[in-house]
């Protein structure tokens, strides 16, 4: 369980305040405008940011926990990763073991099959050997998500994970996602631009504008018109279909 307290970070121009909190097997999706301060959260969550208030996890404060003890515990897919080097897939993914070895360890067979279990997990086994750099952004962020399933986290935070990938990817991950989170009771705190998606595949929505929490509740609570309206400020109409609710810009294309 994760439980954001108070958290409280400033920008010269613009500043997050949130509190929240994700229990074991659950999704909770931040859904916003651009600009709201959804990265924001995250990496103050992470810590990349170093925020007011406190991020508890299973009640001991993260951020007390020295950085490369953190990366045990919390998986962080970034919203944009440049690639320094030609790595291969396989070994950008064994990467993520790495703060689970000791000083001198060199990952050994068993971490390349766990590596491995992964790729395949996510449908890109066929990408093991080719040079991370000549990936495609798609192709890119499935290899981010491996790594950082890799490391058997128990705290997933995924920003913008569908952002490149193609209509079946995005459904693909996202139900991935939402499987492993409740087989192996990871907490799981992710960013998207689609209502519809996050209708689906969210136990939770905070609707987040200006750096705050405009409302959070289950999907069919927060998928609201006049929610809706309020944080996207144009015209929405939703609608209901096999018990889910979904939404349009109820704009008419000129
Ligand atoms: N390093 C920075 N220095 C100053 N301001 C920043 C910095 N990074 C982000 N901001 C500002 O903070 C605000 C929130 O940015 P953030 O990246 O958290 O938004 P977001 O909700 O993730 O947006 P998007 O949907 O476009 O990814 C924006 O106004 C942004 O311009
Ligand atoms: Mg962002």
């Amino acid at each position: 369980m994760i439980e954001v307290k108070s958290l409280e970070f400033e920008y010269d121009s613009f500043c997050v305040r949130v509190s929240f909190d994700v229990k074991e097997g659950e999704v909770l999706t931040l859904l916003g405008p651009n600009g709201s301060g959804k990265t924001t959260i995250l990496k103050c969550i992470y810590g990349l940011l170093r925020p007011k208030g406190c991020v508890l996890i299973d009640g001991k404060d993260f951020h007390e926990i020295p950085i490369k003890e953190r990366a045990k515990v919390v998986g962080y897919v970034p919203q944009t990763h440049n690639p320094p080097f030609p790595y291969s897939v396989l070994d950008v993914v064994v990467m993520g073991i790495t703060p689970q070895l000791g000083l001198f360890e060199v990952p050994k067979k068993e971490h390349y099959e766990k590596a491995l279990e992964k790729l395949r997990l996510l449908g890109i086994e066929d990408l093991k050997n080719r040079p991370y750099t000549q990936l495609s952004g798609g192709q890119l962020q499935l290899v981010l998500i491996a790594r950082a399933l890799v490391q058997e986290p128990k705290i997933l935070l995924l920003d913008e994970p569908t952002a490149h990938l193609d209509f079946k990817n995005q459904v693909q991950i996202l139900d991935i996602v939402r499987k492993l989170t409740r087989s192996e009771g990871i907490s799981a705190i992710m960013t998207l631009h689609d209502p519809n998606l996050a209708s689906l595949y969210s136990d939770r929505i905070a609707l987040i504008k200006d750096g705050s929490i405009v409302a959070i509740g289950k999907p069919e609570d927060v998928i609201r018109e006049d929610l809706l309206e309020e944080v996207y400020e144009i015209p929405i109409r939703t609608f209901k279909l096999n018990g889910y609710r979904f939404i349009l810009p109820a704009c008419h294309p000129s």
